[in-house]
């Protein structure tokens, strides 16, 4: 258990944060069509080194999370991804769920997957070099929906597969996601992801996960795509403290998904967050509002590899400035 602790404690270094780079094969397909690469498991490949040779990119990356696909893969010289992110200095995580899928009983709601044959896996996982690891549940706020069925059955999940990590001697990132699509106002997706986290708290101390060796990776409290208002910064930060005032104090940490938000306004509600007096530090583990300027740079084209490299590092040092924002606080 110590060693998950210790783990969970780099992972939340002062000043750092968590790049997620473990989109499935599908959605790292659909990116990369999107902005005019071939989707091949080579360019999935080149484009997941490119950001994790990103010069200094340690400076403000504790962690990189890979798929599965992704860790038995090697850089370009033959290393295998995992040792070769450990030689730059960054824990290499690993995304073991297999998915959001439609939940039996629960019409248009999902539960995510994986539990078959988990902890073989993770084995196999630790075997590959990976230190911690990701499991996203998914959750839509309509009129009716989440229901207490989803809300319960992802809980239940959450757990088991946190259990089975730190069984593992791997350090849980658990994310309960309350996705931003929808029209719902900040106040319901407040009261939504409050039920969502009570759930998962309990459904935690159940298995007796030991929060001191886990990093919650929660949605930032904030208005639906299709709501108009646009909750500043100081109210996203306000209210997402609220709802997270309730995780034990040992906690080793929070570290934020995106979750689709434009970059700048993810990094502006990050910096608003440092202000909260919290017993835990709270950081990023950003996918896209990290890694889409990068793509966009790049292309696949290999004349611009550099400008992709500039890009994710601009992205890395704005939200990397935002979390030592709390250090200079701490010292004011
Ligand atoms: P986003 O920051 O793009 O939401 O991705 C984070 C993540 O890991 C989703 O599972």
């Amino acid at each position: 258990m110590s060693t998950c602790r210790e783990i969970a404690t780099q992972l939340m270094a002062p000043g750092k944060g968590i790049l997620a780079a473990d989109e499935s094969i599908g959605t790292m397909s659909t990116r990369l069509e999107q902005a005019g690469v071939a989707a091949t498991a080579e360019n999935r490949r080149v484009y997941r080194e490119l950001l994790a040779t990103t010069p200094d990119l340690a400076d403000g990356i504790s962690g990189i999370i890979l798929c599965d696909e992704t860790i038995k893969q090697h850089f370009s010289d033959g290393t295998p991804f995992a040792e070769a992110v450990r030689a730059v200095g960054i824990l290499p995580g690993i995304k073991v769920d297999t998915g959001a899928k439609p939940c039996p009983g629960l019409p248009g709601e999902t539960v995510t997957e994986g539990l078959d044959g988990l902890s073989a896996r993770l084995t196999r996982y630790v075997e590959r070099g990976a230190m911690f690891a990701k499991w996203r549940a998914v959750y839509t706020i309509t009129d009716t929906t989440p229901t207490a069925g989803a809300i319960a059955v992802n809980a239940s999940a959450l757990a088991r597969y946190a259990a089975a990590c730190q069984e593992a001697g791997l350090v849980p990132i658990v994310e309960p996601e309350v996705v931003m699509s929808g029209n719902h106002s900040q106040p319901r997706c407040a009261e939504i992801t409050a039920a969502v986290h009570a759930a998962v708290r309990s459904a935690l101390d159940l298995l007796n996960v030991d929060p001191a060796g886990m990093v919650l990776k929660p949605n930032m409290v904030i208005e639906g795509t299709g709501n108009p208002d646009r909750t500043a910064p100081e109210d996203v930060a306000a209210v997402t403290g609220k709802v997270l005032r309730a995780w034990p104090d040992d906690l080793a940490g929070v570290a934020f998904l995106s979750g689709g938000q434009p970059p700048e306004r993810a990094t502006a509600n990050l910096a608003a967050l440092q202000y909260l007096r919290t017993p835990w530090p709270l950081t990023f583990s950003f996918g896209r509002a990290l890694v889409t300027p990068a793509l966009l740079a790049w292309r696949g084209d290999a004349a611009r590899y550099a400008d992709g490299q500039a890009a994710v590092a601009e992205q890395v040092r704005a939200n990397s400035a935002a979390v030592r924002l709390r250090t200079e606080l701490q010292r004011t």
